[in-house]
């Protein structure tokens, strides 16, 4: 579980009613409370979810490049959309686990959901959290980058050129910590679902069209200019080092 996931306040107040539909996902908790001897039901923590964003961990109206509009925009409805989503299917998912009637190829339309909206969630968290910096990198982070590429111009190029590719469609660009291979690299990724296997996120640009739309059209280049110049290298000096 992630710092993040445990700033969280997680959803328990509605959990008796689905909790009652399903022996899987629930657990039996004795009430700490000594004069209440009953007890009650709870969410087991692989179902439970929140519907609490995580705010924005810098100004929106000091971005160099990218407006409030589109940056409040971006966070509401986007990242919003998807804490909601995300917490619907798991309310979903925790019925559907007592229903066993309930084919397991229905059972996965709802596991697949699971799986997307999850990506949405945390990877939108990772982006708006690498955002809000000067966009100079440190030395620290500017040589382990340099190392891992040849040089940190070679790094940045291909980083560009990979979100130049999915320009006017969808998906992210991430660099990250192979932890099974110890290789620091970038991945393309098409969608909120297809991150890389067993992989530390360092930075990540989100290319989906509702990043830059608003303010830059089509012109999907200008955007990631504008991404380069806010980066926060700082948070991407501190997920190196965790
Ligand atoms: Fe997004």
């Amino acid at each position: 579980m992630t710092q993040d996931t445990t700033r969280r306040d997680f959803v328990t107040a509605a959990a008796a009613t689905v909790a009652a539909a399903s022996a899987l996902a629930t657990t039996h908790a004795v009430a700490a409370d000594s004069e209440s001897k009953e007890t009650k039901m709870t969410i087991a923590p692989a179902f439970q979810t929140s519907t609490t964003l995580k705010p924005l961990p810098f100004d929106p109206a000091k971005l160099n490049g990218l407006s409030e509009k589109l940056i409040r925009s971006h966070w509401e409805n986007n990242y919003g959309g998807s804490v909601k989503a995300l917490a619907a299917v798991k309310t979903r998912l925790a019925q559907a686990a007592g229903d066993k009637d309930l084919p397991p190829y229905v059972y996965n339309d709802l596991k697949r959901e699971h799986l997307i909206r999850t990506g949405s969630v945390v990877l939108h968290e990772i982006y708006f959290d690498n955002l809000g910096g000067s966009g100079k990198p440190g030395a620290k982070e500017r040589d382990a980058i340099a190392t891992a590429f040849g040089s940190f111009d070679a790094w940045e190029a291909e980083f560009r050129r990979i979100g130049a590719g999915l320009g006017g469609g969808s998906g992210w660009v991430m660099l990250g910590l192979n932890e099974h291979t110890r290789q620091i690299e970038n991945y393309w990724m098409a969608d909120h679902a297809t991150a890389p296997a067993n992989t530390r996120p360092l930075l990540v640009m989100d290319m989906y069209e509702h990043s830059y739309q608003m303010d830059y059209g089509a012109a999907a280049a200008k955007y990631i200019d504008a991404f380069f110049q806010n980066i926060q290298w700082e948070k991407v000096a501190q997920r190196l080092e965790a």
